[in-house]
């Protein structure tokens, strides 16, 4: 059996996610929600050791990843609030991967916020956080508590909406308000998403933010995946991923996604690393 832990969260977080849950369920079974989970699969697994990892997926949602990952044999974490998107993930995971494989996962209703408390003496090999440090407040706690939780030369990935090519989209639909709004409020994300205002990033933002890591992959997702008629996504869905996936990772188009996808490496001895980048610089030579 899975262990699945649900634990009193902070309820209005939890209450806003679990009512969005089927919707946005659905959401990712449509090929816009889809590309994205696709893309980030790829771009995840070009960097992965081939050795079993142990993974914690914060703010797993679906688990949609999740279950990629325990397919291929890694044993994963799932963090999330809502009691009803762990519940999804669950019912998911019985009915899509082999039992051995469901084994692998496992559930815990929190937040980003406690991780800490939640694993005061663990960290992970691989540590995921894709469409959720948008919605958090303190993003300060947020990239901190995951640098926390990612063993020394361990992975970080995570996945944020990126504003820089927020204009484009919408001129290229002919939502020209909106191209123009986009252009003058930079740090919102134009789309609200479980009826919740979220943050956008541009890449030097996000780079910014993960300053302690070494970037090992750095990605657009949905470059020209939104601008197309919605047919040519439905019936040629494998074209279109082929073609995001070559573009992803272009510099020239990097920065025009509808998300970025960063990927980075904790240094070995990262603790260390930090004592002697804060350590004063030596006082100047006399004489
Ligand atoms: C847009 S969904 C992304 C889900 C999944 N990571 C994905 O890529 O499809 C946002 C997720 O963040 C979760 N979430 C919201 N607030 C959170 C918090 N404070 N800590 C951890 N997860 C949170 C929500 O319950 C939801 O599952």
């Amino acid at each position: 059996m899975t262990c699945v832990i649900l634990r009193a969260v902070d309820a209005p977080i939890s209450r806003r996610f679990d009512k969005g849950a089927l919707a946005f369920s659905e959401y990712l079974r449509s090929p816009i929600g889809r590309i994205r989970l696709d893309l980030t699969w790829a771009q995840l697994r070009a960097h992965l050791p081939t050795r079993r990892l142990d993974v914690l997926d914060v703010g797993a949602g679906t688990g949609d990843l999740a279950m990629r990952l325990a397919h291929a044999g890694h044993v994963v974490t799932m963090v999330d609030p809502s009691a009803q998107l762990l519940k999804i993930s669950e019912d998911n995971a019985h009915a899509l991967l082999a039992p051995d494989a469901v084994k692998r996962i496992h559930r815990v209703q929190g937040t980003v916020e406690e991780l800490p408390k939640l694993w005061p003496n663990k960290t992970f090999d691989l540590v995921l956080c894709h469409c959720v440090v948008e919605y958090i407040a303190d993003e300060t706690v947020v990239f901190r508590n995951l640098d926390l939780l990612t063993k020394d030369e361990g992975f970080l990935s995570i996945v944020v909406p990126n504003h820089e090519g927020h204009a484009l989209r919408f001129g290229a639909r002919g939502m020209l308000k909106q191209a123009i709004e986009a252009l003058s409020a930079p740090k919102v994300d134009p789309d609200l998403a479980f009826g919740v205002q979220r943050r956008a990033y541009d890449l030097a933002t996000l780079e910014g933010r993960v300053r302690g890591l070494e970037p090992i992959g750095i990605y657009a997702q949905r470059i020209v995946a939104d601008t197309m008629p919605e047919s040519v996504l439905q019936d040629d869905y494998g074209t279109v991923l082929s073609l995001e996936t070559a573009m992803a990772g272009v510099e020239l188009y990097r920065r025009l996604g509808r998300y970025l996808h960063f990927i980075g490496q904790k240094p070995a001895n990262a603790d260390l690393a930090k004592t002697s980048v804060r350590r004063p610089p030596p006082p100047p030579r006399r004489g």
